[in-house]
Order: C-alpha cells, then structure tokens, then sequence
C-alpha cells in the first residue's frame, strides 16, 4: 500500500479511504466490524464516518450515532492504528440545536462523537456541509477550541465550494485558527461539479477525498440496460439513495465499460483509479458491504492510467454530469 499525504497535515493516509454509511443496515454490527478489521488488515488507515450515520434506517433528523459506536468498537485495541475522521453539522434530532455549524452544536457533537467513538481524540473533524445561518468566523472558532482541548487534530470541510474553502484559510490566518487539510466532495466519472476546485485545492495543499466515486455502485459494471437491478444491490434495497436507471446514463456506463474492457481491468477498479489521478485527490472513500468489496477498491489504487485513458473516459461520460442526488451523506 502506498500511503499519501493528507494535505498540509502530515499524516499519511492509504489511498482508499473506508467508508461507513451503510454500517447499522444492511451490514449489521458484527460485518461492521469484520469489514473494518478486514480493511485494516490489508492496509486500509483511513476511516470517514460521521455522527449521523445508522445505514439506511436513517432519516433527516434521526438520532443517528450507530456507525460512530460500531468504528468505536471495532478500533478496540486498534485505535492508534487509524487516522479517523468524522463529521458534524446534518440533523440529529428535530430541536433548533440539533444541527448546523453553531459553536453550541459543534462542541456537543464533539463529546458525544468521542463518546461513542471511544476515544480521546478525533484526527479529522469535518464540517459536512456549509451552514448559511452561521458565520464561518464562529464554526470555526468552535473548531479551534476543539484543537486547543485536544479533542480534534485536524479540520475538513465537506460539500465546501473552493471560495468558502478559501474564506477559511483566511480567517484561519487572521485568527491563527486551524488550517483546512482536506475537502470531502463528490467526484466521480458521472459527477463532477466540484471538479472546477481541485485546482485550488492543489495550489493550497489540500486534500480532497471524494465520495462516491463509484456513484452509489452504478460505476462497478453491475446494472445492465432493461434489467431489473441485483436483488442485493442499492438499487435494489435502497432505491433513494442511488441515481435512476435512465438510458442516457446506461450510454455513459457502456463506453466507460469498453474502456475497462480494452484495459483489462474490472469497471469499478476503473472508475476508482480515473478518481486517483484527479488533481489533489488523496483517497477516494469507498462505501462497502463485502469483503471482495474492499479487495476490489484496493486493487484499484495500483491500476495505472495513461492519459489517453483519461482523455476517453472524458469522452466517454461528458455532461451533463448530475442528475438530482438523492445522497446527503
Ligand atoms: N460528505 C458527504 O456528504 C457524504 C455523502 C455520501 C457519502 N459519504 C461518504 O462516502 C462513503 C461512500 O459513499 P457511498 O457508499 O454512498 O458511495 P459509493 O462508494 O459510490 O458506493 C458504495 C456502494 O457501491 C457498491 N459497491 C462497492 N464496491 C463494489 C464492487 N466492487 N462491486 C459492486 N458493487 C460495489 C456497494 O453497494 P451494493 O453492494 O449495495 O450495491 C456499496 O455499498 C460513505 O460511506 C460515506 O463515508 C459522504
């Protein structure tokens, strides 16, 4: 495995990063941490989840905290082994503090994380999606606290565009506040409207960590034009929280699979090492319900692509490159 760095931070993360949405349903607790032992075992030291995550049982405003207390568990004796990163700001119950960026929710998210965590620190703490009501100026003095008590490491940002990013670096200059290390955006072959802010993220030293590249399992070859979805697959069990079977998307999907074909390379690993070579990506976050699951995405960190490659899956999925996410990770 080669590690790399995480930005500015100077930890040294694998390429794949595990990620924990679906831990709670459908994969249960003891899975959970079979999946987390497992990837560990291979290499895997980077860990994203988030206070909100409970599987697909959630809904907005829901407790949340299971997938938090199942990593918690599985890092038993494992915790110093891991860069952890977790994330505040979504619902989590349906009081006026029970979300956003406020100094008030951000400090209580930040105990009860721990807690449930079972640790005495965080590596990364992100803001998981921009609050309009809240100054940056007060979220991240809230952060800043955070550091100074030796709860947090370091400071994300996820679904930041590059100005609010860099309305950070700013105020984290003026204030000598904790610097942003990393940006947690989607990115992959079909979706790609935060692409115009890598550059800014290179230029910055930071690194970006993109979630599903594999665009909810769309981009691993397993949907095919006129067929019913996989009885085990999201489509399948989670209809709302994957993209419509549409036929422009299936034409997107059958020239990027020709290019995997002409590589000799399955289409997930594809997609994954198409994310790897996008300016300042550190480490795609991977969400996984199988152990083949976890091989496969780490099998794709060592497939190489030339830049004709890149250039003919380009063509191969030009926009538009959204269809409305149902996703609020
Ligand atoms: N910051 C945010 O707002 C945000 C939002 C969303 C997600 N995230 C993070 O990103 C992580 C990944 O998100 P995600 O799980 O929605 O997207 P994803 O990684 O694109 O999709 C993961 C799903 O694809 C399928 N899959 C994975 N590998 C496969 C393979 N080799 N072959 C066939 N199918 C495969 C599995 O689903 P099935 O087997 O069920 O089909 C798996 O659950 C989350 O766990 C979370 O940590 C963050």
């Amino acid at each position: 495995m080669q590690y790399r760095n995480l930005g500015s931070s100077g930890l040294l993360v694998s390429p794949i990063c595990l990620g924990t949405m679906t831990f709670g349903a459908p994969v249960g607790e003891a899975d959970s941490i079979k999946l987390i032992h497992a990837a560990m075992d291979r290499g895997i030291n980077f860990i994203d989840t988030a206070n909100v995550y409970e599987g697909y049982k959630r809904f907005l405003g829901s407790p949340g905290g299971v997938a938090e207390e199942i990593v918690g568990n599985a890092l038993i004796g494992r915790r110093d082994k891991a860069i952890l990163a977790t994330k505040v700001a979504a619902p989590v119950g349906p009081g006026p503090q029970d979300r956003g960026l406020s100094a008030t929710h951000i400090l209580r998210e930040v105990d009860r994380s721990l807690q449930r965590l079972k640790t005495d620190y965080i590596d990364l703490y992100i803001l998981h999606w921009p609050d309009k009501e809240v100054p940056l100026e007060t979220s991240l003095a809230a952060v800043d606290q955070a550091v100074k008590a030796g709860k947090v490491r370091y400071l994300g940002l996820s679904n930041h565009y590059g100005w609010q990013i860099c309305e950070s670096l700013w105020l984290a200059e003026r204030h000598g506040w904790p610097r942003v290390v990393s940006s947690q955006i989607p990115l992959s072959l079909l979706r790609r409207e935060f692409h115009h802010d890598l550059a800014f993220c290179r230029k910055h030293n930071i690194g970006v960590t993109p979630y599903q590249a594999l665009q909810s399992g769309l981009l691993t070859g397993k949907y095919r034009r006129g067929l019913p979805p996989p009885t085990d697959s999201r489509a399948a069990e989670k209809p709302d929280w994957i993209w419509k079977l549409e036929a422009p998307l299936f034409d997107r999907l059958e020239r990027a699979e020709s290019v995997a074909k002409e590589l000799g390379v399955p289409m997930s690993q594809l997609a994954l090492a198409w994310t790897l070579t996008q300016p300042s990506v550190t480490s795609p976050i991977v969400g996984v319900k199988r152990l083949d699951q976890i091989e496969d995405a780490i099998a794709a960190a060592s497939v190489k692509l030339t830049a004709d490659h890149v250039k003919q899956l380009d063509a191969a999925c030009p926009p538009p490159w959204t269809q409305n996410d149902p996703v609020r990770g």
